[in-house]
C-alpha cells in the first residue's frame, strides 16, 4: 500500500467515526492540555484513536507527530513521521459549525519541505483534498489548481481570531479595501478550498500556526500550484517540531501578492 492511500484510507475512518458527533455533548469531554497546548476533547480523542489504531493495523513504520498525543513511535526503524491534526477546527466540531476536518500528513525528515503525501478530510461531508509530491493536488477524483484568472469576487481568506491590536491595525487596509474578507475556523480545510480555487490569498500572520494545523495543507498548496510564503515572503519551511509556531501566506499568483501586501 502506498503511503497517500494509507493516509486516505486513515481519514475515511475518521469521518466514519466521528461523522455523527459534531455538536453533541459527548464531542465535547475535556481531557486536559493536549501536546499542542490547547484541550483535548474527546472528539480529538476518538479521531486521533482511529489514526493510531489503523496504523498499528498496517504495521506502518512511523513516527507520529500527533496534536493531542504528542510523539509517539510506532517503529523502532520509521519511515518517517505522520503529522496529525485529527481534528482541526475542533471549537467548529463540538458547537456544530459544519467546518471542520483532518489533517494528515507524511514526511520523510524533519522539516515541512520533506512531506510526501498530504490529506485533509472536510468531515462534515467525507470530501477529501489529498496530495503526493510531484503528482498534483485532488479533489476527491479530481485534480485541482489554484484560481489562476480575475476572480469575479476576490475572495480574500484572513485569520485573525486572537490577533494582537498592533497585527490588526496593519491588516486594517486589507478589510478597508477588500469587500469578500473570510475566515471559517479550520486552517487546514481553509487552505484546501484555496488550493481548489475557492478563494484567491489566505493570510495568517499570527504567529500562532503548528505544524499539524499546515502539514497536509503545506503539500495541497504547492502541488495545486500556489505560493506558499513566510511573513518575510521567503518559501514557507520549518522544523517539525511541537515548539514551531508560523506565519504564512498562501497566494493563487504573484499578482495577488502585491497587491495585497502592497497594502500592508
Ligand atoms: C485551530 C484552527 C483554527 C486556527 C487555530 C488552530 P484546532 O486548530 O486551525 O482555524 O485559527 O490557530 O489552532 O485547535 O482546531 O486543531
Ligand atoms: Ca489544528
Ligand atoms: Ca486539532
Amino acid at each position: 500500500m502506498e503511503v497517500i492511500d494509507i493516509l486516505r484510507e486513515v481519514s475515511k475512518r475518521i469521518y466514519e467515526n466521528v461523522k455523527d458527533l459534531a455538536g453533541t455533548e459527548h464531542a465535547a469531554g475535556d481531557f486536559g492540555r493536549g501536546a499542542g497546548g490547547d484541550i483535548s476533547r474527546n472528539i480529538d480523542i476518538i479521531a486521533e484513536k482511529t489514526v493510531l489504531d489503523y496504523l498499528k493495523e498496517v504495521n506502518f513504520p512511523c513516527v507520529v507527530l500527533g496534536e493531542e498525543c504528542g510523539r509517539v513511535e510506532l517503529s523502532e526503524n520509521p519511515k518517517g513521521f505522520v503529522i496529525m491534526d485529527a481534528i482541526d477546527g475542533s471549537a467548529n466540531a463540538v458547537r456544530g459549525v459544519p467546518f471542520f476536518c483532518s489533517s494528515l500528513a507524511f514526511a520523510t525528515e524533519n522539516k515541512l519541505s520533506s512531506i510526501t503525501d498530504g490529506v485533509i478530510t472536510n468531515l462534515n461531508n467525507g470530501e477529501m483534498y489529498w496530495a503526493s509530491k510531484n503528482k498534483g493536488s485532488f479533489f476527491n477524483e479530481e485534480q485541482i489548481k489554484v484560481h489562476n484568472k480575475d476572480p469575479i469576487y476576490k475572495i480574500v481568506g484572513i485569520n485573525t481570531s486572537g490577533a494582537t491590536t498592533e497585527l490588526m491595525k496593519k491588516l486594517y487596509p486589507i478589510f478597508e479595501n477588500h469587500n469578500h474578507t473570510r475566515h471559517f475556523g479550520a486552517n487546514a480545510l481553509e487552505m484546501a478550498l484555496f488550493a481548489r480555487g475557492l478563494m484567491d490569498i489566505f493570510i495568517d500572520l499570527r504567529d500562532k500556526i503548528r505544524i499539524q494545523d499546515i502539514a497536509a495543507g503545506y503539500l495541497i498548496v504547492k502541488e495545486a500550484g500556489g505560493l506558499l510564503l513566510d511573513e518575510n515572503l521567503n518559501p514557507l519551511d520549518a522544523d517539525l517540531s511541537y515548539d514551531t509556531r508560523v506565519s504564512f501566506i498562501a497566494a493563487a499568483n504573484q499578482k495577488i501578492l502585491d497587491e495585497i501586501m502592497s497594502q500592508i
